[in-house]
């Protein structure tokens, strides 16, 4: 890849590639760099502070590079650091990810919708004004859960240990709810193991949001690529660990869609 011309696309860790998976299905033909912040995961239980200073040098670090566009594929660094990077990059596209709490409130209208998250997006003011909008129509029920990111950044999402843990946090809704807003860009990737719990309801996140306002802003800076052959993607990690690309290789390819 050209260090130029290419959309960064950054997360905590491997969460993010649930967006880049719907990023290069809905534009084949962009160059993608996606970096994961594993060495400093999980976001969503630091300081607000520390989430904004590692948010902001991350996605200068792309721009530096060359990026024409920014994807924060965290819903926990968008709330922290969003506005921040738009005021110090103001010629650059800089797109976020918020729960999607609104196609949620749309389907499932007067139901009750659990909203997955780190403890970090639910305190934030961002989350509170976005369930505000939507309380009169839905009942959301915040759930804050520790440890669930770390957990996946590990992989071996089938292990009794992280089923175990999903089991604590959702027993208490069981037949209580209607569907489940996943409200942290990790937890796509345990949909399956979600269901086994709660059974077969509604899940929306926010990646295809994402992906369509990625293309707006594109199309409205007039920076969409014209190159007919399919794009790139490449991998980068804070964790200087060769088997981290490997397992984000593993994330790129598994099934989020189920
Ligand atoms: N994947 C991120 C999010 O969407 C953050 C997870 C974390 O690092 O705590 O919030």
């Amino acid at each position: 890849m050209t260090e130029e011309d290419f959309i960064g696309v950054f997360d905590s860790g491997v969460g993010g590639i649930s967006i880049l998976k719907e990023l290069t299905s809905q534009l084949p033909n962009e160059d993608f760099l996606f970096f994961g912040d594993s060495a400093n995961a999980p976001y969503g239980e630091k300081t607000i502070e520390q989430v904004q200073k590692l948010s902001c040098d991350l996605a200068g670090r792309l721009i530096d590079r060359g990026a024409k566009a920014v994807v924060i594929a965290c819903n926990t660094a968008t709330g922290a650091a969003a506005r921040m990077i738009r005021e110090a990059y103001p010629s650059i596209p800089v797109v976020g990810v918020e729960p999607a709490v609104k196609p949620a409130a749309m389907i499932l209208p007067k139901k009750k919708i659990l909203v997955m998250a780190t403890p970090m997006t639910l305190q934030q003011n961002k989350y509170r004004s976005l369930a505000a909008r939507f309380d009169a129509q839905t009942t959301l029920i915040p759930l804050a859960c520790p440890g669930l990111a770390a957990r996946i950044e590990e992989g071996e999402l089938d292990q009794a240990d992280l089923l175990e843990m999903l089991e604590q946090l959702l027993r208490g809704y069981v037949n209580q709810i209607d569907g489940v807003v996943l409200g942290c860009t990790h937890y796509p990737f345990i949909k399956k193991q979600i269901r086994k719990i709660l059974g077969d309801i509604p899940m929306f996140d926010g990646a295809a949001g994402t992906a369509k306002e990625l293309r707006r802003r594109l199309e409205e800076a007039k920076a969409l690529t014209d190159r007919k052959e399919p794009g790139r993607v490449i991998f980068d990690s804070s964790k200087k660990d060769p088997k981290e690309l490997l397992l984000y290789e593993d994330f790129f390819r598994a099934e989020t869609t189920v």
